[in-house]
């Protein structure tokens, strides 16, 4: 039925009401000056885009919240946005309108923040981003806005690139099955509203600048495009994720917003994407005054919208853009029959959600479903993605301590905990209300009722304070920010946090460093301190989840979902790199520490892999079983990673590279066999010599699985 309804309704649309759809303008061009300042919404902005371009979507960029910025508002203000618009449509379509809810319904100040994907990639716990996303969703709904720009899809592989914190894991399995989780969670079919469309985002190749800096070309073989970049944006279109959003950057020479290669013959031939591809922010003029590939915009235009843009975010001037889009179909640069493919495609979308039925929401509701919603999933969250790096008996902390220090410039911050995207665009505006957050220093004095926590804002007072402490935490950031903003040449603490450390150190009392970072940075003397935690970008409840796992309360049971480099100079780092020609560590691979790393208050065993058949067909599955054990006085959860190596391949291939893992709880003493199964297509690599552009394979013969210091050998037949 939608299929017809979506017929009939491309049948009596004009081409003006057509490239309508195709336009999605920001929040600013509706109040304010009808640019950029906040303010109500007022009639004649919102003729201008809604009446007089018919423009079809509407987002808030990070940051564009109504004033003032609480659930109600956003409902609200929502609710009369699409009210203008289906008054002034002549055919009733409703709007979509989007935001980038990247760590919970972010934008708003009173909502629940979860922690930065970074983080969560930490968990290893795919459940886990279901309800997270669940939980998002949910609260997005309610507030009116029925597209999430998230999850990110790209990998994280050089700590230079600002955007690494949004990424879920440097591995193309562990990212793709977290994300698709996560789109699972997100797209939950809803009560009451319409449904939610989540993005797979950057389409692709994204997150592999050349050079650490945010939309700097990339330069991809398609060997590594198709085995390493594209498997996690594959999970998540089998997962059914609706829409996606292209990568601003330049992948080998071609924009990726020009690029039919990516647009048309992967995304849509060879991944069988069916969803909306909208455009990043303005990029399609960009291929005019960035990237020089077309002469004039409306060249631009038609380029990226045969190429296989579907929607153009934030085109900044919505009637220069339909107008182009109309140019580009009168004078035979674009036909009609694409702009009906991108329509169709749109209005599904819009039918799909149920927008067609449910368009509003009931303001009422707003506040009581957003404010302050799933704190607790919040606070388990960030205390499973807490890693604990080193542990040399410092941990866990008494809760009888009589007195601790905490210092450090991440102590009692909220926008350092809270990281980019949070409320603001660039993380926390100054002079913004706070939202409601607990910070480490909150966090451990709600730990430790009876000790005398006394928080030290400078190095001379930490130092004198420590005199006749039990133990000293501090807790390190670094500046929130977003996309390029947050780029760095130098991801490494500052000399300032390692003398900071080295000066407590020297007083000979128990230190533990916190890192609040969002991603990791080199430590110089800070890999020595006895006691070392990476609790990433943890959100709202991330002080109280940290003094979990420092009190013991929380058994830590993160694994590094990327690899910690040891300098400055290992970028790009990834621990799944094929071997070089030099002798010793086979390819170049040390870390400070590896992917996977992360210690626990008890101890695990796990026996050697098991296989349920030595031989399996290409189309088959693998069985593994392992029996895991813990040996200690504390329960606690295990992550099982599966890793394959195949010891002759005619293309390079990394020593191990992840198939599949599980997480595992066991009671202290409790023993469990498990199976880890998967699918041989994992295992599919592109063949062929320097100019190969095949579909990936798997190749016959022999492999061996991987698990803990454990193999097994297996033929693939
Ligand atoms: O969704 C984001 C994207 O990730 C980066 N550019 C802006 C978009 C909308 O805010």
């Amino acid at each position: 039925p939608v299929e017809r309804r979506v017929d009939d309704l491309l049948r009596r649309m004009t081409p003006e009401e057509k490239v309508g759809q195709m336009t999605q303008i920001r929040l600013g061009k509706l109040r304010g000056n009808c640019e950029w300042n906040a303010g109500p919404l007022r009639e004649d902005c919102m003729k201008a885009v809604l009446e007089d371009a018919e423009v079809g979507s509407i987002l808030s960029g990070g940051g564009d919240a109504p004033n003032p910025n609480t659930p109600r508002a956003w409902a609200e203000m929502t609710n009369e946005i699409q009210r203008y618009a289906l008054d002034h449509s002549r055919l009733r379509i409703p709007l979509i309108y989007g935001a980038d809810g990247v760590h919970g319904h972010s934008n708003v100040l009173t909502a629940t923040m979860f922690p930065h994907q970074v983080g969560l990639g930490a968990t290893w716990n795919p459940g886990l981003m279901e309800d997270l996303g669940e939980s998002t969703g949910r609260a997005m709904r309610a507030t009116g806005v029925f597209w999430n720009f998230a999850p990110v899809s790209d990998l994280a592989r050089d700590t230079r690139w600002g955007r690494y914190y949004e990424t879920y894991s440097e591995d193309p399995a562990l990212a793709g099955a977290l994300a698709a989780a996560n789109v699972r969670g997100q797209q939950r079919e809803a009560d009451g509203t319409a449904s939610l469309a989540a993005t797979a985002k950057h389409f692709a190749g994204y997150s592999e600048p050349f050079n650490g800096h945010d939309r700097a070309p990339a330069h991809l073989p398609v060997r590594y495009l198709q085995d390493t970049v594209l498997p996690p944006f594959q999970a998540q279109f089998d997962a059914g994720v609706r829409t996606v959003m292209i990568n601003s950057g330049a992948v080998n020479g071609v924009p990726a917003h020009a690029s039919k290669y990516l647009l048309t013959e992967q995304l849509r031939d060879r991944m069988g994407f069916r969803g909306v591809a909208i455009s990043d922010w303005e990029d399609i003029r960009f291929l005019v005054d960035r990237y020089h590939v077309a002469a004039d915009y409306r060249e631009a235009i038609a380029m990226a919208v045969n190429a296989g843009v579907d929607m153009a975010m934030e085109p900044s001037n919505a009637a220069e853009f339909t107008q182009g889009v109309l140019a580009g179909l009168r004078g035979g640069a674009i036909s009609g029959k694409r702009i009906d493919q991108a329509v169709r495609r749109i209005l599904t979308l819009k039918f799909e959600l149920g927008l067609f039925e449910e368009p509003f929401v009931d303001p009422a509701r707003a506040d009581g479903i957003v404010n302050g919603a799933d704190r607790p999933l919040a606070r388990r969250a960030a205390a499973e993605s807490v890693v604990l790096l080193r542990n040399e008996g410092v941990l866990p902390l008494s809760t009888g301590a009589r007195k601790l220090v905490v210092t450090g410039d991440a102590a009692d911050s909220v926008a350092r905990q809270l990281g980019g995207w949070s409320v603001g665009w660039q993380g926390v505006p100054a002079g913004s209300p706070l939202p409601p957050t607990t910070t480490v220093l909150q966090g451990i004095r709600a730990a430790a009722p009876n000790a005398n926590v006394v928080s030290a804002t400078t190095q001379a007072d930490a130092v004198t304070q420590s005199g006749d402490a039990d133990a000293v935490v501090v807790v390190l950031g670094e500046d929130p920010g977003a996309e390029g903003e947050a780029d760095t040449e130098s991801p490494a603490l500052t000399a300032e946090q390692q003398g900071l450390v080295d000066a407590v150190r020297a007083t000979g009392k128990p230190v533990v460093v916190v890192l609040l970072t969002g991603r990791p940075q080199v430590l110089g003397t800070v890999a020595q301190a006895p006691a070392l935690l990476a609790g990433w970008l943890p959100g709202s409840e991330g002080g109280g989840a940290v003094a979990d796992v420092l009190f013991g309360a929380v058994n830590p049971s993160g694994k590094l979902p990327v690899s910690w480099p040891k300098t400055i100079g290992d970028q790009p780092f990834s621990y799944d790199q094929p071997r070089g020609a030099n002798a010793g560590e086979s390819s170049n691979y040390d870390p400070a520490f590896a992917f996977g790393h992360g210690l626990s208050y008890t101890t695990f065993t796990t026996s050697a892999p098991t296989l349920k058949a030595g031989e399996v067909r290409r189309d088959g599955k693998v069985e593994v079983r392992v029996t895991v054990t813990n040996t200690g006085d504390r329960d606690g959860a295990l992550v099982v990673p599966v890793y394959v190596h195949q010891p002759v391949s005619k293309v390079l291939t990394p020593d191990r590279r992840l198939v599949a893992f599980t997480r595992v709880e066991l009671k202290a003493g409790e023993q469990r066999a498990v199976e880890v199964p998967f699918d041989v297509e994992r295992l599919a690599v592109t063949a062929g010599d320097l100019d190969a552009t095949g579909r990936p394979e798997v190749a016959k013969g022999r492999y061996e699985v991987l698990v803990g210091e454990g193999r097994v050998g297996f033929t693939v037949r």
